[in-house]
């Protein structure tokens, strides 16, 4: 049986990294359907609306979309699609792998860790949430749940155990903010006792920052809250060479979002020179997803193939002197060789 797929193609260099990740599924013959909807500048104009309702429902139809990065217009009101689909579909695990890959600029070429975002709760509550804002006072609410804490934890062992990795770092700040990081310290700890093959480590988070960059290589799946997930998540995307190769999924009970860590690049939408490695490995964390592990791999390996001996095929961001169809087009070569 074949599955399909929601696709969004996207704003800017959206529909141009959507082709060339297109034309790599479709030359791996994973047996997807793509069923094209509208979401973000595109859909403004045709339905008046960022996220047309039909659009939520093939989502939630097949429980699965790809996604190209959205323009969230400055102004006039409007807020972040990406922030409406996660409340949406209670989207609440931000996946983020950190793998390095060769020619790029990066600090280390060897790094090869996850992390693992609460993506709903946390700091980053919805509008009108915040206690006070009167102008000379500002406070904001930080809230963990013992649910919210749960999940995402449970999340993490999970994936840990399915993919081999043999470590948990939880990330917190429970030694200062005691009533919320302090819950989900207590709550990691509780689920890590479940999951005795798998070594549990905690870390503040200061000093997580500091240990990120001066010896990555001790972690391995790293869960943390909403706001410390988001800053630690970019800081390991800046080890392994920026957010040209970050790729990211949103999961939920009922869906899950795969998609570029980076936006629309609207100042180079329409070259043709967009670098569309984060939105493929986004599409092999989908294929992880999906159970298709092996075609996920494919990419990998031909992306780092393509890496280390097509520099002319290689779009200029990463010092290649190709653009993105020569990279989609090495990349078919790749994975049908
Ligand atoms: P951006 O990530 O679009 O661009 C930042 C810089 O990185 C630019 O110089 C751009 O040319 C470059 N860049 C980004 N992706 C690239 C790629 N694949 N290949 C080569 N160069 C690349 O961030 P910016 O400019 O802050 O935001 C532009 C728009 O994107 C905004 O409307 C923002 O709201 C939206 N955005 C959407 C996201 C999403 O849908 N997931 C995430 C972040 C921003
Ligand atoms: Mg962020």
């Amino acid at each position: 049986m074949s599955q399909s797929i929601a696709v969004i193609k996207g704003d800017g260099i959206g529909p141009e990294i959507m082709d060339a990740t297109l034309r790599v599924l479709d030359a791996l013959e994973c047996g997807l359907n793509y069923e094209f909807i509208d979401a973000g500048l595109a859909a403004l104009e045709k339905h008046g609306t960022l996220i047309p309702q039909e659009s939520l429902d093939t989502i939630e139809k097949y429980g699965i979309a790809l996604k190209g990065p959205l323009t969230t217009p400055i102004g006039k009101g409007f807020s972040s699609i990406n922030v409406q689909l996660r409340r949406h579909f209670d989207l609440y695990a931000n996946v983020r792998p950190a793998i390095s890959f060769p020619g790029t600029r990066s600090r280390y070429n060897d790094i090869d860790m996850i992390t693992v975002r609460e993506n709903t709760e946390g700091a980053y509550l919805s509008d009108g949430q915040e206690m006070i804002d009167d102008g000379n006072t500002g406070i904001s609410v930080i809230k963990v749940t013992r649910q919210g804490s749960e999940r995402i934890v449970r999340y993490a062992f999970e994936l840990a155990k399915n993919n081999g990795r043999k470590k948990v770092t939880a990330v917190h700040k429970a030694n200062i903010i005691k009533t919320s990081s302090g819950l989900f310290l207590d709550v990691a700890r509780e689920v890590a006792k479940e999951y005795p093959e798998i070594e549990f480590q905690e870390m503040i988070v200061d000093n997580a920052c500091m240990q990120l960059v001066m010896n990555p290589h001790q972690f391995d799946v790293v869960v943390t809250t909403n706001l410390f997930g988001d800053i630690l998540s970019d800081l390991c995307a800046g080890l392994v060479g920026g957010l040209g190769l970050a790729p990211g999924a949103n999961i939920g009970e009922k869906a899950a979002i795969f998609e570029a860590v980076h936006g629309s690049a609207p100042d180079i939408a329409g070259q043709k020179i967009a670098n569309p490695c984060a939105l493929l490995l986004a599409a092999a964390q989908m294929l992880d997803h999906l159970g298709m592990n092996e075609k996920g791999d494919a990419i990998r390996h031909g992306i780092r193939a393509v890496l280390e001996t097509r520099r002319d095929m290689v779009t200029p961001d990463m010092g290649g002197t190709g653009t993105t169809d020569t990279f989609a087009q090495a990349l078919v070569e790749q994975v049908a060789a």
